[in-house]
């Protein structure tokens, strides 16, 4: 989604802001821009394209002056076009701004000021914010009446950042992230910390509705009734180095060899664990919430929950969540799951069930997101920066939480500590069939239809497959219930079918066995995943045997393998696929 980013301080402004653009490219976007004041002047520059391709064209780096605006825009209202890219103007040069969110009451908006006599030049929501500050600074000249009577008029989410000619950079959010970053003399104020982590780790979160203002020397926050507030600084903790693709062509791929490691170091919270488990044993009703990703690990917990801590949960989408949840009260925990922690339908969920009584748990990778902080208690999955925009080291890493908690809330009847090694092992393995994989993906590149199969707990698998299909190669996968075959989709398979079946040796081994017999004669290509051979498998991906409730965890490597040599011989970008952004935070 957009990312914005302001600074007010000693450096030039435009090269900091082409990095600060860089290092937030993985949220996803299709046009970039940057403002800059310089001796009282305010020039954008702006177009379609990747930030380093714009910076090629445009000399971006090279505007001059100390204070500026920059902008990522993932397209919502209007076309992919650089006139729809950010910064806007308003009718003049002298306030640009840069908005990522929905203003819902645009078009009316927009009329009033049309009436008034501004001219709009694009087609996003976002430049009545422009307008509206210049016609409110018109009146008064004075940038906090000004910005305080634009945020009253808005509705929908926003996070915007505004300069003015005179050299002041100012700001507000709601519903959407906007942090400010202390460095010696100056300030940035970013929709991410990653914006201005390079300069700063003292960083200060902003409250839905403060309103922050950066002029010469100070850095004022507000909320909307003009009131000073004070908000505190939190100290991040995120590693830069960590960004880095090392020695690997992709993020994705790099991301998909860090998860050995990652599974083994899980667990060590162990008082903050121990709180979410007394918090949700002590209520009646537990719901689980999230998207995608995340949505499946929240279907794999449900399973377990109710399976070894004997506890009945409810798993449903975060998109789905407001038509479909009533029954929430103060008894209710809702464990909402989320590696970005920002993602919109996922807190329109949260503050749905908080509103109604419930408490708020949550599974995230960022500890400083707005998730994390409107939770009662909050644990973090701790996997470093997940910069591919297909989630991967993400999903092992919170099923490997969620293992911990549920081991926790049973007493130990898992045995997820003592069975670590031989699972960090066993991900090592699975690890090693990347060549075959790369063969297999060659293989399948001009598959129309790919259909992941599974049941019991690995039909989330089956689903987490098909979504890493989709996302990183562009092919139409579906992941289906294997004993829901005979009830519709196998009337699909014909011998141009490839069927991938998640297969493992438990106890729902031998239904899939019947299941693939029926698949294969209707003449398509069966893959099997397993830790056992079977004649019945046109192509054998082994994995190791482990313990049988731990096979979610590794058996998800060779579709996360597979989707990214699939992206690869189609000629797609596996760390940002198209149509995509990492952190969804528009509904
Ligand atoms: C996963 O590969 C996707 N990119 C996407 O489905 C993602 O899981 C979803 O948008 C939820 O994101 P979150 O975990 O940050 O809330």
């Amino acid at each position: 989604m957009c990312s914005i980013i302001g600074y007010k301080g000693q450096l030039n402004v435009a090269s900091v802001l082409v990095d600060s653009l860089k290092r937030m490219e993985y949220r996803g976007y299709d046009s970039v821009g940057i403002a800059t004041i310089n001796n009282g002047k305010i020039l954008v520059k702006k177009d379609v394209g990747r930030v380093a391709d714009v910076n090629k064209s445009l000399d971006l780096g090279r505007m001059p002056g100390h204070t500026g605006i920059g902008h990522t825009r993932w397209a919502t209202h209007g076309g992919v076009t650089d006139k729809n890219a950010h910064p806007h103007y308003g009718c003049t040069d002298r306030i640009a701004i840069v908005h990522n969110g929905i203003i819902e009451n645009y078009r009316e908006l927009r009329e009033e000021l049309i009436f008034l006599g501004h001219i709009f030049i694009s087609d996003t929501d976002s430049e009545v914010i422009a307008h509206l500050l210049e016609r409110y600074y018109a009146e008064q000249k004075n940038i906090k009446k000004t910005i305080i009577q634009t945020c009253r008029r808005l509705k929908g989410t926003y996070a915007f950042v505004a300069a003015f000619e005179d050299g002041t950079i100012c700001g507000s959010r709601y519903d959407e992230p906007l942090i400010i970053g202390s460095v010696n003399n100056g300030y940035f104020i970013s929709s991410d910390v990653l914006g201005f982590l390079e300069y700063t780790d003292k960083a200060v979160f902003l409250e839905n509705r403060d309103i922050v203002i950066v002029d010469s020397e100070t850095c004022h926050i507000f909320d909307l009734e003009g009131n000073i507030v004070n908000r505190p600084i939190t100290k991040v903790a995120w590693e830069l180095a960590a960004i880095d693709k090392g020695k690997y062509a992709h993020h994705t791929l790099k991301e998909i060899h860090e998860q050995p490691k990652i599974v083994e170091k899980t667990g060590t919270q162990n008082l903050k664990i121990q709180e979410f488990c007394n918090i949700l044993t002590n209520s009646k009703t537990v719901l689980l919430t999230g998207s995608g990703t995340s949505y499946h690990s929240a279907l794999i917990a449900k399973h377990i929950l109710s399976k070894f801590a004997k506890i009945r949960a409810e798993a449903i989408m975060s998109s789905e969540f407001q038509y479909t949840f009533d029954a929430i009260d103060n008894t209710s925990v809702l464990i909402a799951i989320s590696q970005s922690g920002e993602t919109a339908d996922v807190l329109q969920s949260v503050k749905a069930a908080k509103q109604m009584g419930a408490r708020i748990l949550s599974i995230v990778n960022n500890p400083t997101s707005s998730l994390a902080r409107i939770s009662d208690s909050s644990l973090s999955i701790d996997c470093g920066p997940e910069i591919g925009v297909a989630a991967t080291k993400s999903f092992t890493a919170q099923l490997s939480l969620i293992y911990t908690i549920v081991d926790r809330l049973c007493k130990g009847c898992l045995d997820f500590e003592a069975n670590k090694a031989s699972l960090v092992d066993a991900l090592r393995q699975v690890l090693d069939t990347e060549i075959q994989i790369h063969s297999i993906a060659e293989g399948l590149r001009d598959a129309r239809d790919i259909y992941i199969i599974g049941r019991s707990i690995h039909y989330a698998i089956a689903l987490e497959g098909a979504l890493k299909i989709k996302e990183l190669a562009y092919i139409h996968t579906e992941g289906i219930a294997a004993g829901e075959l005979k009830h519709g989709p196998l009337a699909l398979i014909d011998r141009n079918s490839y069927v991938l079946l998640v297969n493992p040796n438990d106890i729902a081994s031998e239904d899939n066995i019947s299941s693939a017999y029926e698949i294969k004669a209707r003449g398509a290509t069966i893959i099997g995943i397993s830790d056992r051979p079977n004649n019945v498998y046109d192509i054998f991906i082994k994995i190791p045997s482990v313990k049988s409730t731990f096979y979610p965890i590794i058996e998800v490597l060779p579709f996360q393998i597979l989707a990214y040599y699939l992206a690869l011989a189609k000629n797609a970008d596996p760390d940002y696929p198209r149509n995509l952004a990492k952190s969804v935070t528009v509904k």
